[in-house]
């Protein structure tokens, strides 16, 4: 029985590392899409300096910095609700909903606070991109 078990673990094991391995990193996704979709306003380097930014009454954010705003801890939660539009900040600020790009297979995600939270792979990736290019 438990030799069974044991040989089922390392199969799952197995089938999730081929599957990650189809699938790009939820970084290099979320970098392609920050690529396709955010540098026009929040420019290559996410500095806030994309070719229409200065149209803005509110310029886009830097967001290398969105850490450091928020006392040294990234706001993955708050991040991926900005980009969805929950806030309703966007419509005030300029920046747009990205619903439809966001819309994609649900993944778990588990938050700080410790909630698994079926999020959207596409957002997730985005937020985990951005978390990853802060100063
Ligand atoms: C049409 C221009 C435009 C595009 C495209 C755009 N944004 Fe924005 N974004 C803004 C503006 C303007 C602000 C600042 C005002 C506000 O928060 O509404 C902002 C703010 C933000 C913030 C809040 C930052 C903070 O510190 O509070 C995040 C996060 C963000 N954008 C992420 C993204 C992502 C990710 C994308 C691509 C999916 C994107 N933006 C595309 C204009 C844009």
């Amino acid at each position: 029985m438990i030799r069974s078990l044991a040989a089922l673990t390392l199969s799952t094991l197995a089938i999730s590392a081929c599957t990650a391995s189809l699938a790009p990193s939820p970084k290099a996704s979320g970098a392609y899409l920050f690529d396709k979709h955010c540098t026009s306003c929040h420019g290559r380097t996410a500095e806030g300096d994309g070719p229409l930014a200065s149209g803005f009454a509110i310029p886009p954010a830097n967001l290398t910095l969105i850490a450091q705003r928020n006392g040294g801890t990234f706001p993955t939660a708050g991040v991926m609700a900005q980009i969805n539009g929950y806030t309703g900040r966007h419509q005030l600020g300029g920046m747009p909903e990205f619903e439809e790009v966001i819309q994609s297979p649900l993944v778990d995600w588990a938050s700080p606070s410790g909630e698994v939270i079926p999020t959207p792979q596409s957002l997730l990736a985005l937020a985990t991109y951005l978390e990853s290019i802060q100063q």
